[in-house]
């Protein structure tokens, strides 16, 4: 039974965008010499938010300088000295979250509800952790003197503006590099309001540089000689773009990049906490997701059964204005993903499975997709083997364990997948043979800082969270 709710829209007098925005380099705010502006909107409605500086190759390179030098400071002082600014850090990012949630969700579509629960306290979380680490480097496992990089160039995507920005500078900082980080072309203003929370903090010039831009400033930061490491997270297409581009240098590289992600439930588990799970799993920040259970493998003596309990689940589903304290669904994130995803989404039917969506009411103006799932899908469909990045679920049947275990493995990515059954063994015995980086059994798309988050094949490699993400940013020193 869906029960109506009155809106319950979330204010936004909280937040305060300047019309015009700046770079963020060596704690201020400069207006770049050549570049020039784009817009950036919000996608629930299409209404302009802000102008954004497009940085240019001279304003990447005035940043790596600033990183340069506040980098001989940096790296110098005590770790204990660094975790004061990133505790520090933390506790802003916390007083300031509902500020932080509410232009997050103006510029990125995703719901208030997760923005305000999920999202920046996951940002505030990494920070504390990252925190923690800063004086006690040497047990990274690297050595008794383990030592920063150097200047690190970060370059993030939209689908998490601010926690991919957490993700890349809390470890960065705790172990003693200095950062540019370019935030993505339509997500850019959490991460300018992040650039004003490190001047509140009194970070030392240099040491945080936000260059807002499109592909063309990442390539940038990318190219530029003096950075001696890339982080990236985004498409494999880029992703494979920036390794050959830094192929033959001495620059490290980290890459978080697509995932086709398998959901595998066995006629054991249990139904009720499965199809929360298969929601949580794919219809979270409307499926823009790397580690999405895009793709549900069903044993298929309970296909039907589990089939229509997520249909009328999926009825229930609020779709529609992110600022809402109710809605579970927000808008796609830009026409150009919207695009993509009705592409795919075409070729699904067109080559011959069969499509359902929710019956949900879509808003007139901004860009919008509905919950959709394609059963009868085989393997060399489209839809089962292309990151859609959207609200659509893609079902395949198995009949045995070893047919499931087949199936999830056979894709060119490796970022997640999920297990649901009752069974102890069934559990250590499956998730052992899945070729991911993360598996979940009876439950999905958790995250916590303290624990490794990344990829095998085509989704990349490094580890983002926990020591090993530490470890992403330091090398072994001559031990003392
Ligand atoms: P993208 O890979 O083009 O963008 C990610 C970031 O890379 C943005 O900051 C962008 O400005 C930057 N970038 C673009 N071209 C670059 C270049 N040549 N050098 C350096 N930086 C560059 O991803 P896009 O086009 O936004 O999304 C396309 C698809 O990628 C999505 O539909 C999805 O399948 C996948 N994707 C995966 C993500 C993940 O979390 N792994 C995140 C975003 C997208
Ligand atoms: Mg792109």
């Amino acid at each position: 039974m869906k029960f109506e709710y009155a809106p319950a829209p979330e204010s936004t007098s909280i937040v305060n965008i300047k019309s015009k925005n700046d770079l963020f380099i060596d704690n201020e705010f400069i207006s770049s010499k050549k570049g020039s502006r784009f817009i950036t909107i919000n996608p629930a409605t299409e209404e302009v938010l802000a102008e954004i500086t497009a940085a240019t190759d001279d304003d990447v390179d005035l940043a790596v300088t600033a990183a340069r030098k506040a980098f001989k400071s940096w790296a110098k002082l005590a770790g204990a000295e660094r975790a004061k600014y990133l505790f520090r850090i933390a506790r802003i990012i916390q007083d300031r979250a509902r500020e932080i949630a509410v232009l997050e969700t103006l510029n990125n579509g995703k719901p208030i509800r997760e923005s305000r629960d999920v999202d920046i306290p996951l940002v505030a979380a990494h920070f504390f952790h990252y925190a923690g680490w800063a004086d006690k480097l040497e047990y990274a496992g690297l050595g008794s003197n383990p030592k920063p990089h150097g200047v690190v160039g970060q370059i993030i995507p939209w689908n998490f503006p601010m926690l991919m920005l957490a993700w890349k500078i809390a470890p960065a900082l705790a172990a003693g590099n200095t950062v540019v980080l370019k935030p993505a072309e339509t997500t850019s203003l959490t991460a300018l309001l992040f650039a004003e929370i490190c001047q509140q903090a009194d970070l030392p010039p240099g040491v945080v540089n936000i260059v807002t831009g499109a592909g063309d400033t990442g390539r940038a930061i990318v190219n530029h000689p003096d950075v001696n490491k890339i982080a990236f997270t985004g498409s494999t297409e880029v992703g494979r773009f920036i390794a050959q581009s830094i192929a033959g240098t001495k620059k490290k590289l980290t890459l978080e990049l697509g995932g086709k992600a398998a959901n595998i439930v066995f006629d054991d588990a249990p139904l009720d906490q499965t199809i929360e799970g298969i929601v949580n799993g794919i219809f979270f920040n409307q499926g823009h997701v790397c580690c999405a259970g895009s793709r549900l493998l069903v044993q298929e003596s309970i296909h039907d059964e589990l089939l229509s309990l997520l249909y009328q689940r999926l009825e229930l589903l609020r779709v529609g204005d992110p600022l809402d304290k109710n809605t579970d669904v927000g808008a796609i994130n830009s026409a150009a993903q919207l695009v993509k995803i009705q592409e795919l989404a075409a070729s699904g039917e067109a080559e011959g499975a069969n499509r359902w969506s929710s019956s949900c009411q879509l808003p007139a103006n901004g860009f919008w997709f509905p919950p959709t799932v394609f059963t009868n899908v085989s393997q060399s469909h489209r839809i089962a083997r292309e990151e859609i990045f959207g609200p659509v679920l893609s079902v395949l049947t198995f009949r045995t364990p070893d047919e499931a275990i087949a199936k999830a493995n056979n894709t060119p990515y490796g970022l997640s997948a999920g297990v649901w059954t009752e069974k102890g063994s069934r559990i250590l015995e499956v998730t052992s043979k899945l070729k991911a980086g993360v598996v979940w059994a009876n439950t999905f798309n958790k995250f916590d800082p303290t624990s490794p988050f990344g990829g095998y094949k085509e989704s990349g490699y490094g580890r983002e969270g926990g020591r090993q993400g530490l470890t992403a940013y330091l090398f072994a020193g001559e031990n003392e």
